[in-house]
């Protein structure tokens, strides 16, 4: 979490940096602050807040001055987000400026030795630390910045995306990456440092992902020099040709970026499966799974991991997998599966699904399975992250940068990616009848006018929201395919809106919750036709007869469940593996009309950070 963005060249720092940090600031946004060079003077702004706090802060002398500059917008690991604790950090001599993105582990040791040789500290932050420690080096060892930080590096544990310059050194920033993403911009006679490309896209179309354990020295006029931190080799680095362009990462007439999202579904499930799904041939094709077909066919199971949203995409194509592919499948936690040393096989194939492709956890649960010997998938939306580098193949949902801190259309992408997985190994395997297999193969290519339909709904679902934008808590229900959709509609009320939300498989209510339900617990029903129709009907009967109110999510023309709801929202049918990417629209809608009602900010969600990149 934390956005970092870095400038050097022959612009005025300070717009590219601010800028840049808007388009990070879903990183984290608890307090921002910016350095910016001349080659004289050094200013900084930091504050608690937003980025629109800081450029309130910043005074018109500051905004011209320097062609170099770094800025930092934070989500609080060390410290309470404060004006102190905010980055950057400057080191005691006051020459070195530091911006980081991750956790300093062993920085309480680091500290107690710098404070033995003189050093003070002012926040509460290891990033102090680590600036501090830099310098100490820097002097003790007479070295040139670069190598101070190299060394300094090699005795960090921990998790960093660093950018750094020298007061002595105006041309010059250095940067470094171990588990935090950093991207480098290539101008003419310019060069950008950031989180993710979106800073700079409209100045270059040029940039270098570092890998873990890289760093590098940008100086002006110079070629951009990559070494390896833990034996000073020297790197080649690869030159990507960026393919984002400005008007997707703005929100274009919508009042949030969630809810472009939400709109933007239709068009990304149709990227996702574009050239991958031709009906008309009975094809499906996925350029990183060909090569691996037959590991998939052979494996004993499929292991998925991932966090959040992801993992509820997970857990609805353990169902696909299992009927179509006839395959064992376990979902997993990756921050449970990541130190629980699980029983892993070389028969084992393991899918990581991850929107950004930076969280820790999935991130070190690639590593973990790839070290116990399993072929590991992954299925990313971010082009280059971290996940997608690590694992040994996947495939790419093409939902284009998701902003919104709640996640939406990386949710459907991934399940229109797994859901084509699943019927190529299914193919390979045999496991599918072929009129089954043609069947679905045509009906997910109806799915984005299906999703386009259940938008249609929206004004209804803005009235129900209105009903029920005042309770504290609600239950989500569904059973088969949708019971993950239940959890992903609870998730997304309570951290957009802040009220508490439980997901549960209907059958299971009678075992606890139903303890819950008066007058005043709505419950929210995926009933849907599928071969659950009648039990989950029955689930709602119970709930009626305990003065529940029922919100249900039904097939349009549905007249049973219609007669006893309070509220209904319809989607289109849907053969029934393939609902929940019609299902989960309703939710999806009514979560977001709630939190604006509640006058929530909808896109950075109290607490949360965009990509969790600590554990
Ligand atoms: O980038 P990832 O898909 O790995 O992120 C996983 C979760 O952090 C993410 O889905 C989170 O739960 C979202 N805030 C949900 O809306």
């Amino acid at each position: 979490m934390c956005g970092i963005v870095g400038y050097i060249g022959h612009q005025n720092a300070y717009p590219i940096i601010l800028n840049g940090l808007r388009r990070l600031e879903y990183r984290g946004y608890d307090s921002a602050g910016i350095a910016l060079y001349d080659g004289e003077n050094i200013q900084m702004c930091k504050t608690k807040g937003k980025v629109d706090d800081l450029s309130a802060k910043v005074n018109a002398e500051m905004a011209t001055a320097g062609n170099l500059g770094i800025g930092h917008t934070r989500w609080a690991t060390h410290g309470v987000p404060n004006d102190v604790n905010s980055h950057p950090h400057v080191s005691n001599s006051g020459d070195l400026v530091i911006i980081h993105n991750g956790i300093i582990e062993n920085y309480t040791t680091l500290k107690k030795e710098l404070v033995k040789r003189g050093y003070t500290f002012h926040s509460d932050t290891d990033t102090e630390v680590l600036v501090n420690l830099i310098e100490e080096i820097k002097k003790q060892e007479n070295v040139k910045l670069g190598k101070a930080v190299q060394i300094a590096l090699n005795q960090v544990v921990g998790a960093y995306a660093i950018a750094l310059f020298d007061r002595n050194k105006p041309d010059e920033i250095v940067v470094a990456k171990l588990g935090s993403p950093l991207a480098i911009g290539i101008g003419e006679g310019e060069f950008f440092v950031a989180s993710d490309a979106t800073p700079f896209i409209e100045f270059t179309n040029n940039a270098i992902y570092l890998e873990d354990g890289e760093m590098a020295i940008i100086r002006l006029g110079r070629e951009i020099a990559v070494r390896r931190i833990a034996n000073d080799e020297r790197v080649d680095p690869s030159i990507h040709e960026l393919q984002l362009n400005l008007e997707q990462i703005e929100k274009g007439g919508y009042d949030h970026f969630m809810l472009k999202e939400i709109y933007e579904q239709p068009s990304v499930i149709k990227d996702t499966y574009r050239g991958r799904l031709l009906p008309n041939e009975g094809i499906v094709r996925l350029g990183g799974l060909e090569d691996h077909l037959e590991k998939f066919a052979n494996a004993n199971r499929i292991i998925i991991i991932a966090c959040g949203t992801s993992w509820h995409a997970g857990l609805v194509s353990e169902y696909i997998f299992e009927e179509w592919a006839r395959v064992p499948v376990e979902v997993e936690y990756a921050s449970e599966f990541r130190y629980r040393n699980p029983i892993i096989t070389e028969k084992d194939v393991v899918i990581a699904i991850s929107q950004s492709g930076e969280t820790a956890d999935t991130l070190e649960a690639v590593k973990l399975a790839k070290r116990k010997g399993a072929f590991v998938y992954g299925v990313c939306n971010v082009v280059g992250s971290s996940i997608s580098r690590e694992t040994h193949s996947g495939t790419y949902t093409h939902a284009g940068p998701e902003i919104g801190v709640a996640s939406t259309k990386a949710f459907t992408t991934q399940i229109t990616v797994l859901t084509l997985m699943a019927l190529r190994i299914a193919k390979v395997k045999g496991t599918m009848s072929h009129s089954d297999y043609m069947m679905h193969l045509r009906e997910l290519e109806l799915i984005p006018t299906k999703v386009a339909q259940a938008l249609k709904t929206n004004d209804h679902i803005k009235a129900v929201a209105r009903e029920f934008k005042d309770v504290s808590n609600f239950l989500y229900l569904g059973r088969g395919y949708n019971f993950p959709v239940a959890l992903e509609g609870a998730l997304k009320l309570k951290e957009i809106s802040y009220i508490h939300a439980e997901g549960y498989p209907a059958a299971e209510m009678k075992h606890g919750p139903i303890a819950l339900i008066d007058e005043n617990m709505p419950v929210v029903v995926i009933a849907v036709n599928s071969n659950h129709y009648e039990k989950v009907v029955s689930n709602i009967q119970e709930i009626k007869s305990r003065n529940g109110r029922i919100i249900a999510v039904v097939t349009e023309g549905d007249t049973t469940v219609t007669e006893i709801a309070d509220y209904v929202m319809e989607v289109p049918k849907t053969p029934e593996a393939l609902t929940p990417l019609v299902t989960t629209i309703p939710l999806q809608l009514l979560s977001y009309h709630i939190a604006v009602m509640l006058n929530r900010n909808v896109d950075q969600p109290r607490n949360l950070a965009k990509s969790v990149t600590v554990e």
